[in-house]
């Protein structure tokens, strides 16, 4: 997976994608830039993996029922798939098309760092499943939030027992630090072989601060796609 090997995107609107380990706040960082970017006028769709649209909901349940130990790692990356194709096809294309910013809470650089190499299928095991399930499609732009493993995975088991989220998406966040290790490794591993796209934002410190570290990296895209001048927020 080189640079120049990656296809190009679909042309008009922007594709971002947020990426990291358990409890690492990607999803606050996501609303907080979808918020900032609809304040400057933009059109934004939001999309999530697994999940976003009706397939792809019950997909996220079969993923994540604790209940479904036997579940193959094989299983569980097609499964991955056949949410993102259906997403693709549904949600982010169209967007694309109509020029939207499209900013996904994960995307294919999940399953690379968690089947590819949590799993141990390997990056090219999941670049050909990728090619089948939504061909080149690729982010613009991923920032990865980068929290301490361990610490992101005491805060997402402590959330899962103290708030509302249903106890039946716990699966894949109960596997080993060792799993979420190798996970780790998976996604220090794209970010160097693909450094002007991933990027490793730095998530420590408060929600505001790691917001000015995402819009940091997001502005000169967004000026340069939509040739504006530097949007504040
Ligand atoms: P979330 O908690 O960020 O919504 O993600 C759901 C879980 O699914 C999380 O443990 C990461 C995992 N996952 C994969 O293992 N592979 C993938 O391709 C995606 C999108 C998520």
């Amino acid at each position: 997976m080189t640079e120049a090997a990656r296809p190009a995107s679909p042309p008009r609107g922007l594709f971002i994608s947020f990426e990291g380990t358990e409890g690492c706040g990607k999803t606050t960082q996501m609303r907080l830039l979808v918020d900032g970017l609809r304040r400057c006028g933009f059109a934004v769709t939001s999309n999530q993996e697994p999940g976003a649209t009706s397939i792809g909901r019950q997909i996220r349940r079969l993923l994540l029922d604790p209940a479904h130990q036997e579940m193959s790692a094989m299983t569980e990356l097609l499964l991955m798939f056949a949410s993102r194709a259906q997403a693709a096809s549904e949600i982010i294309l169209p967007a694309l098309a109509r020029g939207d910013v499209v900013v996904s809470d994960r995307f294919t650089d999940s399953t690379l760092a968690y089947q590819g190499a949590g799993r141990g299928l390997g990056f090219d095991t999941v670049l050909k499943a990728h090619r089948i399930a939504v061909g080149s499609l690729y982010p613009h732009l991923t920032l990865c939030i980068a929290v301490d493993v361990e610490t992101g995975l005491n805060r997402a088991h402590h959330r899962n027992q103290t708030t509302h989220l249903p106890v039946t998406e716990t699966r894949l966040d109960q596997q080993s630090l060792e799993f979420h290790l190798r996970v780790s490794a998976g996604y220090q591993k794209i970010a160097q072989l693909e450094p002007s796209r991933f990027r490793m934002v730095n998530g420590e410190g408060d929600i505001v601060s790691v917001g000015e570290r995402v819009w940091a990296e997001v502005n000169p895209l967004l000026c340069k796609t939509y040739d504006t001048q530097n949007t504040n927020r």
